[in-house]
């Protein structure tokens, strides 16, 4: 250890302390959890957690290091792979120089043997208690090295974390929770589809057995990266175990010439002893605190009107236009059009890659139409897909060696599309004047930037794949566009969420959550999104009577109370709808303004549900007002309706409660409904008691307003 070097050193944040074991070759994680006040020393940690082997083990068996070493006898999955033509492989680190700078760590280690530097940075952010980790590799040999691995820091956990919450889903049906217990062996996600995916989002959440929404310990952790990665939780037959996330490379995408320098993407982690719901106060903190640019930061988050489940590819001036003045009449502050606007684009099956406006639909461009919404008083937005091609287009003709492969199989169409190689630099011309033009010559507020493929094939013309040079190509373009037109909001979308992530965040304002509006779907579906992302980013439509995906029958009630909770917005043929529907998406979008103020800056409480139930609450950060929805997922299993119990609320306050949606709740006996609204309520009855539930058909909600006293 050289001598400037501490034993220990902690970060501390409002609630949580971490702190790490400089004494070791390699640094590690000796606790990150709960504040420690200052009776509690490094050495203390550390005295309590001497350990013995088993007689057959190793004398010592390996730290877990934030980059564990298989050098070191580490038997786990090592977090830095590399070699140099095969040899060079067994990395020894030693810690070179450690520094403490605002609550941020940073801890060079170098490796004589392999010839790297390693530098893991570390912060605790102080309000929101988000820790963020990077690890970097640098190539101090004179030769390249093969990085086949450079994981984010790894994070040993609690013997007691013996459960694993993973995020899975499909398109259309996304962020869905799975649980199970840990096991011996390792709980591995592998994502290879080029982009985050709909099936294995970079997050989990590892928890004691008792954890529930609103108590008990747990890590969430996410990786902010909208490419491929894996992610693992391994139990070693220590018992010991360990999270380690990062990205995945393919063979030979990553190499380092001397001098050369890779860093991992941001691990961002919180740590809990209130349940799931602290987890995401949390990450919605830090998203609100670090990612919202500062552009929207204050803004208020325009209701969308979009024309995607409204027309689909059948525009016509005329036509967007009727519907841009309903969408004005019931509240709508963005009109975004969709698919279909640009060149020879009449379906799916051409157009992608020439981003022209179609003057068979527009004669005279996008003005008259942007004019027509823009009177209405509505901002302009566009749907555009600036990674890929179709093959029946003129981009493609002119280039179809933009196009990346995995030569010599055949190129794998999907949704009739390929994937431009934005690597290159002539890709990344074309597409940023394309956009570039577009956004100059019409007052265009917002891009909703599609990519509705994965990549199979990750190639480039050489050979070689560039899965993580496509994704900060991606980021380069956003990035570039963002400077150059910094009023143009970006929405980020994939199919529906393939492509949410903190990674994303940073250069876009908006995640389409899921293509699927079945509001019911949506309530489990944004139940595991807003995990990691609060509700002002969680696009949230109003979709059809009868859902285009799932050909669910929803009442405009259920769809509408399911929307107002995130960046609400209406995708539905306005132009079909009764007087009846209208007026009450009318006062559904009115009720979301009157609260999006609260529902986009309070805090989320996930409610303890039965499995048919939704419910959860957001309350303002002073504590002095709240909105709870609770939904009836299903027919009632006994003849009178349950409990429900609030959670968060100040339990010495009063709070006037009233049912603010419905606008009308149908009983057809007295029940809670006719006595409760106004009513003054002690917060400790709402939370110990809770409110008894009226008789709720299936698939109906409850919204309830809370105002302290
Ligand atoms: C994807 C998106 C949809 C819509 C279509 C248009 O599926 O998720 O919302 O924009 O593309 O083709």
């Amino acid at each position: 250890m050289a001598p400037s070097i501490k034993s220990f050193y902690a970060l501390h944040s409002r609630n949580c302390s971490l702190v790490i074991d400089c004494r070791g070759n390699a640094p590690a994680i000796l606790y990150w959890g709960s504040r420690l006040s200052e009776a509690t020393s490094p050495d203390m940690l550390s005295l309590l957690a001497t350990r013995q082997e088993l007689q057959a083990c190793q004398a010592q068996e390996a730290l877990i290091t934030l980059s564990p070493e298989a050098a070191t006898g580490f038997m786990g999955s090592p977090g830095v792979q590399m070699h140099r033509s095969g040899r060079q492989w067994a990395i020894y680190a030693k810690t070179k120089s450690v520094n403490l700078v605002d609550n941020q760590l940073t801890i060079i280690s170098q490796c004589h043997g392999a010839e790297i530097q390693l530098t893991h940075c570390l912060a605790l952010h102080a309000s929101t208690d988000v820790l963020t980790a990077t690890t970097a590799i640098t190539n101090i040999g004179s030769s390249a090295l093969w990085l086949d691995r450079c994981d984010a820091p790894c994070i040993p956990l609690p013997m007691r974390y013996n459960k694993i919450l993973g995020f899975t889903g499909r398109w259309a049906n996304e962020f869905q929770q799975v649980s199970i217990d840990r096991f011996p062996g390792a709980y591995v996600r592998e994502n290879r589809s080029g982009r985050t995916s709909h099936d294995s989002f970079p997050g989990v959440v590892v928890h004691t057995e008792d954890t529930n929404e609103s108590s008990g310990s747990a890590y969430g952790l996410h990786l902010g990266w909208s490419g491929n990665h894996q992610l693992r939780i391994e139990e070693q037959h220590t018992g010991q175990a360990y999270a380690q996330l990062g990205e995945l490379f393919f063979p030979g995408e990553m190499s380092l010439e001397p001098g050369e320098k890779y860093c991992s993407p941001t691990l961002y982690g919180t740590s809990t002893a209130h349940g799931f719901s602290a987890i995401s106060e949390s990450f919605h903190g830090y998203v609100r605190a670090s990612l919202t640019d500062k552009r929207v930061r204050n803004k208020v988050r325009p209701v969308h009107f979009n024309t995607w489940e409204a027309v689909y590819f059948d525009l016509s001036y005329d036509r967007l236009c009727e519907l841009a003045d309903v969408a004005a009449e019931v509240g709508a502050e963005r009109f975004v059009l969709d698919d279909g606007w640009f060149k020879n684009r009449k379906s799916d099956k051409a157009g992608l890659g020439d981003w022209f406006v179609d003057n068979t639909v527009f004669e005279d461009g996008l003005g008259p139409l942007i004019d027509h919404v823009k009177a209405k008083n509505m901002e302009f937005g566009l749907w555009v897909e600036p990674e890929m091609v179709n093959p029946d287009s003129d981009l493609y003709r002119a280039h179809s060696d933009w196009v990346l492969n995995a030569d010599p199989a055949p190129l794998i169409l999907s949704r009739n599309q390929l994937v431009l190689d934005l690597t290159r630099t002539e890709v990344q011309t074309y597409l940023f004047e394309r956009l570039d033009a577009l956004l100059t010559e019409y007052s265009i507020s917002y891009l909703k930037w599609d990519m509705n493929r994965a990549v199979y094939q990750p190639n480039n013309q050489g050979g070689r794949a560039v899965g993580h040079y496509q994704t900060n190509a991606l980021y380069t373009l956003l990035g570039r566009l963002r400077a150059a037109h910094p009023a143009v909001e970006i929405e980020s979308c994939s199919s529906g969420g393939g492509r949410a992530d903190f990674g994303v965040l940073e250069f876009t304002d908006r995640i389409w959550t899921s293509d699927s509006n079945d509001a019911l779907d949506r309530l489990r579906i944004q139940k595991g999104f807003s995990m990691f992302f609060p509700a002002e980013v969680m696009g949230a439509h109003i979709g059809p009577g009868v859902c285009h995906i799932t050909g669910r029958i929803l009442s405009m009630e259920t769809r509408a109370g399911v929307a107002m909770f995130g960046h609400m917005g209406i995708e539905a043929n306005l132009l079909e709808m009764d007087d009846d529907q209208t007026e009450t998406l009318k006062a559904g979008v009115a009720l979301h303004k009157k609260h999006r103020q609260l529902i986009h800056s309070g805090n989320l409480v996930r409610l303890n549900t039965q499995s048919n139930e939704n419910g959860f609450g957001i309350i303002a950060q002073d504590g002095g007002e709240a909105l709870f929805s609770y939904t009836q997922l299903d027919s009632l299993s006994h003849s009178v309706g349950g409990r429900l119990q609030f959670i968060g609320l100040d339990s010495n306050g009063l709070y006037q409660v009233s049912i603010v949606w419905p606008q009308e709740p149908k009983s057809y006996s007295t029940s809670i409904l006719d006595v409760i609204n106004g009513s003054v309520i002690s917060g400790e009855a709402l939370t110990k008691a809770g409110i008894q539930l009226p008789i709720m058909h299936p698939a109906s909600l409850l919204v309830f307003h809370l105002i302290r006293r």
